[in-house]
């Protein structure tokens, strides 16, 4: 089988290998076009161990300069309990932008499992979720999210808009896609196997594996959404055929349309 990005994607649901770091240029690219939304706001990362996660890093880095009330990241373990980090702002230090604010740990009762009650509770105090949720939960993750009626910012693969839990949430105007899309490289544990393609170990041993088809998935009414499209195909049947279980047409790019 040839390897590539996407399949990756499949490799995780099935064995759930969801351990695949974002990197911190590919978070600024993104949430600079969001920077104006976080003023006075409640960010949770809920998929984050803030020892490895970059989101953690990239409000922690913020906190001030993007005027957030408070910063929560919940790290998962499998079978044991685990902790919270919590950023809160404290009104004497904004406007002090050079300054890293403090976080505080705290145990928690569970596992930091997005779905467990404790994980809900704070899910329900936040405005929005940032993160890179694991894969092969995505669909049971968005509907979380959709059910608090959460704002969110999150990674995913692009073919996520064709699950049948998806798709109906994309055609209700409940999420959209970001800005940035495309193939990206994830950092991996060290015990993940080496791979034909898709796959390097860098000059410190790093290993790395490549994703396709990555992209945003928002809530968020961005300016790209107001952007109108230049459209200049016409419509022929014989170009666009018409599917024969689904009442639509193909159509194979975006410039086709
Ligand atoms: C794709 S990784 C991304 C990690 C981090 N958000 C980042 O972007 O670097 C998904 C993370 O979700 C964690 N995870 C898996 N199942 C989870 C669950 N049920 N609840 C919360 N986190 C979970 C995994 O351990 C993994 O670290």
């Amino acid at each position: 089988m040839v390897e590539n990005g996407n399949n990756n994607l499949h490799v995780s649901r099935a064995k759930k290998t969801d351990e695949f770091y974002t990197e911190l240029s590919l978070i600024e690219d993104e949430l600079k076009h969001y920077r104006d939304y976080f003023q006075d706001k409640i960010v949770f990362c809920n998929c984050d161990d803030p020892a490895y996660s970059n989101f953690w890093r990239y409000f922690q880095l913020n906190f001030y300069k993007l005027g957030l009330k408070k910063l929560v990241s919940t790290h998962y373990e499998s079978t044991k309990k685990s902790y919270k980090l919590e950023i809160i702002r404290q009104n004497d230090k904004i406007g002090q932008l050079s300054f890293m604010p403090d976080y505080v740990q705290t145990p928690l009762e569970q596992n930091g499992d997005f779905r467990s009650s404790e994980c809900i509770e704070i899910l329900k105090e936040a405005d929005v979720v940032v993160t890179n949720p694991p894969f092969s939960l995505f669909r049971e993750y968005i509907n979380q999210l959709i059910e608090y009626k959460k704002k969110f910012i999150v990674i995913g693969n692009q073919n996520a808009v064709t699950y049948k839990e998806i798709l109906p949430l994309v055609m209700e105007n409940k999420m959209w896609l970001g800005y940035k899309s495309g193939h990206f490289w994830f950092r991996v544990p060290d015990s993940y196997e080496e791979k034909k393609t898709d796959f390097k170990i860098d000059e410190t041993g790093q290993k790395w594996r490549r994703m396709g088809n990555i992209c945003w998935f928002t809530n968020i009414d961005i300016e790209k959404r107001h952007e109108n499209m230049t459209l200049f195909r016409n419509y022929i049947p014989e170009k666009y055929p018409k599917y024969d279980n689904y009442n639509a047409i193909r159509v194979v790019l975006v410039c086709n349309i």
